[in-house]
């Protein structure tokens, strides 16, 4: 029945916040691997989340993927939320314009009725043009507001998927291999022990910027992202880890 359904998933939560060091999981029923609905689900409870801390003329950063369009998808207007400012977490890391951060924050800002900044970078920068275009007057803005977010959410990839998605080259995704990445976030990709191994050169926000006054809130769900969540919390145990049962049961594995 419904009462031991909930009484299992929250069985799930306790289980996986003490075994990944994270205050707060919140886990919802189903696979997303199997079912998209299952994203807007989490994206729901995020939403919910972010609803309860968000305080008017807070900065919000968020990442790009699927699963973050999914939780702006499911974004309603509020008191709260009008003066609030969304921008992108990190410059274009590769992906199609709909799982671009860009995009998802102005999707965001736009159901939230809240204001929104863009960040144009880009994706394939040498290193000259990259410095050059970080000293821009407007860059230097945006990128300031960035780093003043009060707020991150990200998801969390399996590394592979990920650089295939991204159309990264062949020696790339060999050198992956070789390194054994297991996880991405943020266009960091690390290690099954969560140290990062390699970093897509883009402007925004960086692994070090991610201290203890941001709140950080992580979105990552399915059976195949099990290891990628379990190396990324390794890295830096995020403030709120919202997956789903599918991944929940493979990490702790329990049937
Ligand atoms: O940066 C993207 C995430 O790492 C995962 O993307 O939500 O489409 O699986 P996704």
């Amino acid at each position: 029945d419904v009462m031991k359904e909930l009484l299992g998933l929250r069985h799930l939560e306790m289980s996986l916040s003490q075994q990944l060091g994270v205050k707060q999981v919140l886990v919802v029923a189903g696979d997303s691997d199997e079912d998209s609905w299952v994203k807007r689900e989490m994206g729901r409870a995020c939403i919910g989340e972010l609803k309860a801390r968000l305080r008017p003329k807070d900065v919000v950063a968020v990442m790009g993927g699927t699963t973050l369009a999914a939780v702006a998808e499911m974004m309603t207007p509020d008191t709260q939320t009008r003066e609030v400012v969304f921008v992108p977490a990190r410059g274009g890391l590769g992906e199609q314009v709909e799982n671009q951060a860009n995009t998802i924050s102005a999707e965001f800002a736009s159901r939230a009725k809240a204001q929104y900044r863009l960040l144009h970078v880009p994706d394939q920068l040498s290193e000259e043009a990259y410095t050059s275009l970080v000293l821009e007057p407007s860059v230097q803005d945006i990128l300031k507001l960035i780093k003043s977010a009060s707020t991150v959410i990200h998801g969390i990839g399996d590394a592979q998927m990920m650089a295939e998605r991204r159309d990264s080259s062949g020696s790339f995704i060999d050198k992956l291999k070789r390194e054994e990445a297991v996880a991405e976030a943020f266009g960091y990709y690390f290690n099954r022990a969560g140290q990062p191994i390699h970093k897509q050169r883009t402007i925004g926000l960086q692994l070090d910027d991610l201290g203890e006054h941001k709140y950080v809130i992580s979105v990552a769900g399915g059976r195949s992202k099990a290891e990628a969540i379990a190396a990324y919390m390794k890295y830096r145990p995020s403030d709120v880890l919202i997956t789903d049962e599918a991944a929940a049961r493979s990490l702790l594995r329990v049937p």
